[in-house]
């Protein structure tokens, strides 16, 4: 199986164990989930700041790797954290747009997408090869944070 395909399986597993779309969660739950999930993408920023200070020549290409390999792993974790009843809508602290959920196939697709690109990342920062990393580190940026953000997420207030 491919590593791309195993991360596709292991989502759609992860989705079936919390019978995503199909439950909810109480109020008190959501809030926390919200939290939960901001901390979370903060994470992500904090891992992608790692890569650019690599890039930038700050940190060496180890610790590089080690924030692009904590971008795959968040990444995985994504498809655990968007219970239904836990945006915007429900919870006013939320950025979460109501199409997460009424547009579900799309946004399972920009989370696979995102795995890609964070596994992409580390390769490139692997390679050792900075402009390719510059390169894969902009991807990342535009066509998996950016791209999931302009449809699914709500201007930060
Ligand atoms: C699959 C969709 C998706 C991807 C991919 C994604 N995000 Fe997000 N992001 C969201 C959503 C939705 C929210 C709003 C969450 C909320 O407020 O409940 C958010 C919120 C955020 C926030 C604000 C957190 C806060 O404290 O309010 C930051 C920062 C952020 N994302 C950074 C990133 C970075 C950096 C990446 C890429 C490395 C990324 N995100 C990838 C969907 C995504």
């Amino acid at each position: 199986m491919s590593k791309a395909l195993a991360g596709a399986v292991a989502i759609g597993a992860v989705i079936l164990a919390l019978g995503w779309g199909a439950g909810s969660v109480s109020a008190q739950d959501s809030a926390a989930v919200v939290k939960d999930r901001q901390a979370t993408m903060k994470a992500q920023g904090a891992a992608m700041g790692g890569v650019k200070k690599y890039l930038d020549g700050a940190v060496d290409q180890a610790a590089g790797t080690k924030s692009a390999e904590e971008l795959v792993s968040i990444s995985e974790s994504l498809a655990g954290k968007f219970p239904k009843g836990s945006g915007n809508a429900e919870v006013p602290t939320s950025n979460a747009k109501p199409e997460i959920w009424t547009e579900n196939d799309k946004f399972v697709a920009a989370q696979k997408t995102f795995i890609d690109q964070a596994q992409k990342l580390v390769v490139a920062v692997k390679s050792g090869d900075k402009t390719a990393a510059s390169a894969q580190y902009a991807a990342t940026g535009k066509d998996a944070c950016g791209a999931c953000h302009s449809t699914f997420r709500l201007p930060l207030k």
